[in-house]
């Protein structure tokens, strides 16, 4: 969970707002914000993200106040719903209260204070502490301060707290154990935040509260500091923070295109999440369902695409082709628009973009789109232009990319176009119900086969130390991961600026066979479901002309590691479903590369993450 809060002169919804959005990767199952607007608290929370946070609390209450607290949830006790999510009120409403964490005890803890008269709205073990800190102050006449302390000291767990009085509304209590609790410390005003980042921009001066530690931070005042187990005070260490904005919402990770290579598992598991239905043997997609003859009559697909999104089409296009036996076209947008193309009424347009807004794609679909063809779209960002423009489409719901380096909006694109292939062949019937059901779990379990490729990421770097100094590099893969091998070419090119090309592995005796020598590294996909035995005679003619292999291997192989200098493996899974797989090992490698060669990963030379200009 995230959380935030504001005490001083300025409006604190907008920063509260602000701080909930730069913190929702910790969660975004829930957000809420309470503040205090001179005569009573107003509490605005709701089930979903902040933007939904935001619309309601837009349209509903007062949103003024000098005094806040707001949290973006990831649901520990409860399900993630309206009720759920905080802030939480005691139960006289005098009291409310943001928590990140779990108290442990929080079962006895609420039948003792059931016993005493207290109801639950709520399933949390945070509206039990609320409640808890109530009647201490109650039955103890002591301030906030001291009934948070004697509270916290009864319970078990970990939290970061923010809590504040409506009846003493000029100052809140804080504290922390086994969350993070950061103080932002500006001219008479003060910010609550679980890292800097919501405060970045008002202030440099941080104290980080130490576990076992709380705060009372006033209006217009001081903050006081002192230990939860006693009363000993605790002299503020106010530090410069020297990180800025940017490097703060990383998360931890170096680079934004690592965390996003490490938030892959999630994201795909995102983007099937309530489509595929494992056990009832189903696939549900109101994009498809509803346009289910569109997609049925239609003679062809064409896909359109720029970059990575049209490498993530290429991949489809061999899903679509074997799994649901309907011919695929894939056209760069770019050539498309210019290229007086053949399109018909009963053709069905497929674009793909992450941003959603790529200026040649866009210009596809208006093309498409005159001469009649049905154009759904397969986009990252919601609510983006070509989501818009689209007849229909579905989301890939990986969350933000910031690295220009496309890495999890791939692999979900994938994701999402092998739901759409298999929908569609259980539909025309050219999958039977078990071949079908075991994609299904096949594709349930790639999250966790994501994680295991991840697991190489240190044998990896011992890769990209080794050949970070090369020129060239060649890529090769057959079938399915053909357009892998594209892919992992372009990452390197990206943002290593080192040369290297992507081929399908037979091509390679038509051509650049003629470049291979002792410095040139051949990244060479080599999975025993594609093609294996074909694609080890490749590796043994690249041996021969000592050019150095680097083989993405089944977990277990044999031959491929006999030849290679290094294999990097990935677990096993079907044909079809291997890219998502085969692509892990050369995001992190491209990557490794660049940091070593010192280059701007995240922001590479010439590019950008949204190209709205043809
Ligand atoms: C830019 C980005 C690429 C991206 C391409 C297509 O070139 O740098 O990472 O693949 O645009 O973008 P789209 O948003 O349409 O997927």
């Amino acid at each position: 969970c995230g959380i935030v809060g504001y005490i001083g002169h300025r409006d604190a919804y907008p920063i509260i707002l602000k701080g909930l959005q730069r913190l929702e990767y910790r969660g975004y199952d829930s957000a809420g914000i309470a503040l205090w607007d001179g005569s009573e608290i107003q509490l605005c929370k709701t089930k979903g993200k902040v933007e939904e946070l935001k619309q309601k609390c837009e349209s509903s209450a007062t949103i003024k106040g000098n005094i806040g607290i707001g949290h973006t949830r990831w649901a520990t006790h409860g399900v993630p719903n309206d009720v759920n999510s905080h802030p939480h009120y005691s139960n006289s409403g005098d009291l409310v209260i943001i928590h990140n964490g779990i108290i442990e005890n929080y079962d006895p803890l609420k039948q003792e204070l059931t016993k005493r008269g207290y109801t639950f709205k709520s399933d949390t073990d945070t509206e039990v502490l609320v409640n808890l800190i109530e009647d201490v102050k109650k039955n103890e006449k002591v301030k906030l301060g001291k009934a948070v302390q004697i509270a916290l000291n009864q319970t078990v767990g970990a939290y970061a707290i923010a809590v504040f009085d409506r009846k003493k509304p000029n100052e809140i209590v804080v504290a922390r154990l086994g969350s993070p609790l950061a103080l932002g410390v500006g001219e008479d005003e003060f910010f609550i935040a679980s890292d800097a980042s919501p405060f970045i921009e008002f202030t440099k001066n941080a104290i980080y509260l130490e576990d076992g530690q709380m705060a009372v931070v006033r209006n217009h005042k001081d903050l006081k500091i002192w230990k939860i187990k006693d009363d000993s005070l605790v002299a503020p260490y106010i530090q410069e923070l020297q990180l800025n904005l940017e490097q703060i919402e990383k998360g931890g990770y170096d680079h934004f295109m690592l965390k996003e290579i490490y938030e892959q598992p999630d994201a795909i598991s995102d983007t099937y999440r309530g489509r595929m239905l494992v056990n009832e043997n189903l696939i549900r997609m109101a994009g498809i369902d509803d346009n289910i003859e569109k997609f049925l009559n239609a003679k062809r697909i064409i896909i359109v695409a720029c970059g990575t999104s049209w490498h993530a089409g290429l991949v489809a296009e061999y899903i679509f082709e074997d799994i649901a036996r309907i011919p695929v076209e894939v056209e760069y947008a770019s050539e498309f628009r210019y290229r007086n193309p053949i399109i018909n009424k009963d053709d069905v347009v497929i674009a793909i973009s992450q941003s959603g807004e790529t200026a040649d794609t866009m210009a596809a679909i208006n093309l498409a789109k005159e001469n009649g063809a049905f154009v759904f779209g397969v986009c990252n960002v919601v609510g983006s232009s070509i989501s818009r423009e689209t007849h229909a489409g579905a989301y890939t719901h990986a969350g933000p990319e910031i690295g220009v380096a496309s890495t999890k909006a791939f692999t979900t694109q994938i994701t999402v176009l092998t739901l759409i292939a298999l929908r569609l062949a259980k539909q025309k019937g050219v999958l039977s119900n078990s071949q079908f059901n075991e994609h299904l779990r096949e594709l349930e379990q790639i999250p966790e086969k994501v994680k295991k490729a991840l697991e190489s990421n240190e044998h990896i770097e011992v890769v990209a130390s080794k050949y970070k100094d090369a020129k060239n590099f060649l890529y090769l893969g057959r079938g399915f991961n053909f357009p892998v091998a594209l892919e992992g070419a372009l990452k390197l090119k990206e943002i290593s600026y080192i040369h290297a090309e992507g081929y399908p592995a037979a091509e390679m005796k038509h051509g650049p066979i003629a470049l291979i020598d002792s410095q040139m590294p051949v990244v060479v996909i080599a999975t025993r479901k594609g093609h294996y035995d074909k694609v080890v005679s490749n590796i043994e003619e690249i041996k021969s002309r000592e050019g150095k292999i680097i083989g993405i291997v089944t977990e277990g192989d044999v031959e491929v590691r006999k030849r290679a200098d290094y294999v990097i493996e990935v677990p096993e899974t079907l044909e079809s479903l291997t890219p998502l797989l085969t692509t892990i090992p050369l995001q992190l490698l491209s990557y490794h590369i660049a940091v070593m060669l010192d280059k701007n990963v995240d922001q590479p030379r010439n590019l950008a993450k949204s190209v709205t200009v043809e």
